[in-house]
């Protein structure tokens, strides 16, 4: 692998993408109104070649992998070797019938895919790039004539409830935070619709869609799961990943005493705020 995206390659292959891998199932069911306007966009039909970027514990290329038949071709590329371990390990035990999936570990950056894929398509996967255009470029080489591109990228924090309500709880507990550079990869990369269509166009991509897509996410069934996913996974982690131990369980408390007062003893829902972006070649 290069050095490329170091920063994110490491992010992804430590302690937060090991929990990304053993909590899986938590996150698969968060984002699961979001997984199903993906695949009811990209609209994959039996027999085709499918690139999924950024697949993580594998959620999205085992469900394009049933969808294509044992005539298609899925090829998962991932930065992070917990989640490709999790998502091969998920695989081996998935359905007859299904298209084989090739995981790699690579970076969608600069991994030469070959021109072979009918369409490619990521669940919040494509935001980390430190070059976006050199991305999104060597994504759109990776697909063949007529081919398509379909992912999911969040909108503004301020409009994801699921990370504003436990963040604005656990601020007090931290050191000022610096404001994230709006350009730099990160979860809201993509947040404005003006910063990504240009990328797009300039990486040789042609009639981009963007719909906003609001869903409620269930963050878990009783406060304590809600928070430990609050705080343990996505932008939340990201703010505590320097802190002492003692300030994590601090963080972990008051996120679930805020959700309990809340939502009582039952499931925790929020509002998730993203884009939908579609384009062809
Ligand atoms: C927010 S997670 C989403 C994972 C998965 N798509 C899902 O929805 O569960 C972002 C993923 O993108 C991967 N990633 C980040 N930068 C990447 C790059 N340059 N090339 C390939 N994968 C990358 C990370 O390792 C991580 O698995």
């Amino acid at each position: 692998m290069s050095a490329v995206n170091q920063d994110q390659s490491d992010y992804w292959n430590g302690e937060v993408g090991q929990r990304w891998a053993a909590h899986h199932h938590a996150l698969d069911r968060a984002f699961a109104p979001f997984t199903e306007a993906l695949f009811a966009r990209a609209a994959l039909k039996p027999g085709q070649r499918v690139l999924d970027i950024g697949c993580g514990a594998g959620e999205t290329a085992l469900i394009a992998a049933r969808t294509l038949g044992s005539s298609g071709h899925v090829t998962a590329a991932d930065l992070s070797q917990p989640l490709l371990d999790t998502a091969r390990a998920r695989a081996a035990q998935d359905l007859p019938g299904a298209a084989p999936v090739e995981w790699l570990r690579a970076d969608a950056q600069e991994h030469d895919f070959g021109a072979a894929f009918d369409h490619a398509l990521s669940r919040f996967g494509v935001m980390f790039f430190d070059d976006s255009i050199a991305a999104f470029r060597n994504i759109r080489r990776a697909l063949v004539t007529g081919g398509r591109l379909t992912f999911l990228c969040w909108r503004p924090m301020d409009e994801n409830d699921w990370v504003t309500v436990p963040r604005a709880a656990v601020l007090p507990l931290l050191p000022p935070v610096e404001p994230a550079a709006p350009d730099g990869p990160g979860p809201f990369r993509f947040a404005a619709r003006e910063a990504l269509l240009p990328i797009l166009e300039a990486a040789g991509f042609r009639a981009v869609e963007h719909e906003p897509l609001d869903r409620t996410m269930l963050l878990g069934d009783t406060p304590e799961a809600a928070a430990e996913f609050a705080a343990t996974r996505g932008p939340i982690a990201r703010l505590l990943r320097e802190s002492e131990p003692a300030v994590r369980q601090a963080a972990l408390e008051i996120i679930t005493a805020l959700f309990a007062e809340r939502f009582g003893s039952g499931p925790v829902r929020l509002g998730g705020a993203c884009w939908l972006v579609s384009a062809g070649t």
